[in-house]
């Protein structure tokens, strides 16, 4: 084992604090304490049957991962809800922009759950619709709109979806996001790539996977006048990087790497493309969730691996791995906290006020917006 131990601090549970975005459970929570309430959430879905569909993404706690009928990471989860027209309920373990693309490939009939509406994401917040609206009102101005295919990674509002969709563009997930750049690139001649929101997967994907270098990417700071960039520079970028990141990704750093390789020879440095890119340049794997669990399956006992993705999932790999010495690429916790404020009394009371026939944190996208942003969904799962 090496000297970087996994850190195990305990999650802060308990009373219902989403008051601090003004979102309110109305009803009872069950108390974090109730040591019922495995067996609560385990009766209230018996009760539901076929009629509820329960989808987990990786970073979700064990508490609650363990009542998923699926797990995955967000392509796989779209897919499956969208694979589910029967249920009557998909209840989203994940966070609010997961739960809104399945709202818009589900059908009409089918009710979508948030257990707790403060599990939103601090990346997809960083690109708001009149923001990106104004920069591509810039880029009109700067005589470049025509070439530009706007691609927005699934962390992203259902608007900023329906904004790619309405002008061209598509969808992507971190397990396509090379194939929806290879895509865009054939829609215009010269095209280059508006990137929505997080810069580090833009980057990432256009460096190590279609072979552009960084100075081939501008960032575009929403704060500044044509995004802080000279025309003369947005007209020679292939790729414009919306100014976002994840904050749980963007702490991983080259320094724990370097100390890693020093401590554990031939440590093998896995990591997610969110992470920025001087630690996707120093590591050996880069891939989505997905490929991040299933390198770790097909890896040889005995190998030694850091992992720079969020804490759950590396926690449930190392739980679920003891064979392979398996560690966290960061000294300090680093959970996601709105992916963890899905917890098991948020979802035992979102099921058992199914039971009782009362839809709560229903998420839905108006028909208008659906429909672009299903333009654009739709664009991604014809990729793959
Ligand atoms: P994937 O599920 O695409 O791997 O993305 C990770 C993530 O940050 C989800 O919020
Ligand atoms: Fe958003 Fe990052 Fe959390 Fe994913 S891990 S939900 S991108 S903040």
């Amino acid at each position: 084992m090496t000297t970087i131990d996994l850190p195990l601090l305990p999650l802060g549970k308990g009373k219902d604090v989403n008051s601090e975005r003004g979102v309110e459970c109305p009803g009872d929570l069950p108390a974090a304490s109730d040591p019922s309430l495995v067996e609560r959430a385990r009766a209230a879905k018996e009760a539901l049957g076929e009629r509820v569909f329960v989808l987990g993404h990786h970073y979700q706690r064990d508490e609650v991962i363990q009542f998923a009928d699926v797990t995955g990471d967000s392509f796989k989860l779209a897919r499956d809800a969208a694979a589910r027209p029967d249920a009557e309920f998909i209840v989203f373990c994940g966070v609010h922009f997961m739960a809104e693309s399945a709202d818009i490939l589900t059908a009409p009939t089918q009710k979508v759950i948030l257990p707790d509406l403060a599990a939103g994401c601090s990346m997809a917040d960083m690109a708001r619709l009149a923001q990106v609206e104004d920069a591509w009102d810039a880029m009109v101005d700067a005589g470049i709109a025509d070439s530009v295919v706007p691609v927005t990674y699934m962390n992203s509002s259902a608007d900023i979806k329906a904004f790619c969709g309405k002008h061209g563009g598509a969808v992507c997930t971190s397990s396509n996001a090379d194939a929806a750049l290879e895509w865009a690139f054939e829609q215009k001649p010269d095209a280059k790539i508006l990137f929505l929101p997080d810069q580090h997967l833009g980057r990432n994907t256009a460096v190590f996977k279609m072979g552009f270098t960084v100075d081939d990417c501008v960032v575009w700071n929403p704060r500044l006048p044509n995004g802080g960039n000279t025309v003369e520079e947005l007209k020679a970028a292939r790729m414009i990087l919306w100014q976002g990141h994840c904050s749980v990704h963007g702490r991983f750093s080259e320094e724990v790497v370097d100390e890693l390789r020093g401590k554990v020879p031939g440590i093998n440095i896995l990591v997610h493309p969110e992470c920025k890119h001087e630690v996707v340049l120093k590591a050996d794997f880069v891939g989505s969730t997905e490929y991040i669990i299933k390198k770790v399956e097909a890896a040889e006992p005995g190998t030694s691996w850091a992992i720079g993705t969020e804490l759950n999932l590396v926690k449930r790999l190392a739980a679920a791995h003891p064979d392979k010495n398996i560690v966290f690429l960061d000294k300090n916790v680093c959970y996601c906290s709105t992916m963890n404020r899905i917890d098991l009394p948020h979802l035992v009371w979102a099921l058992e006020s199914l039971v009782r026939g009362e839809v709560v944190n229903r998420i839905t996208v108006d028909p208008v917006t659906a429909a672009h942003a299903r333009t654009a969904l739709d664009r991604m799962l014809a990729l793959a």
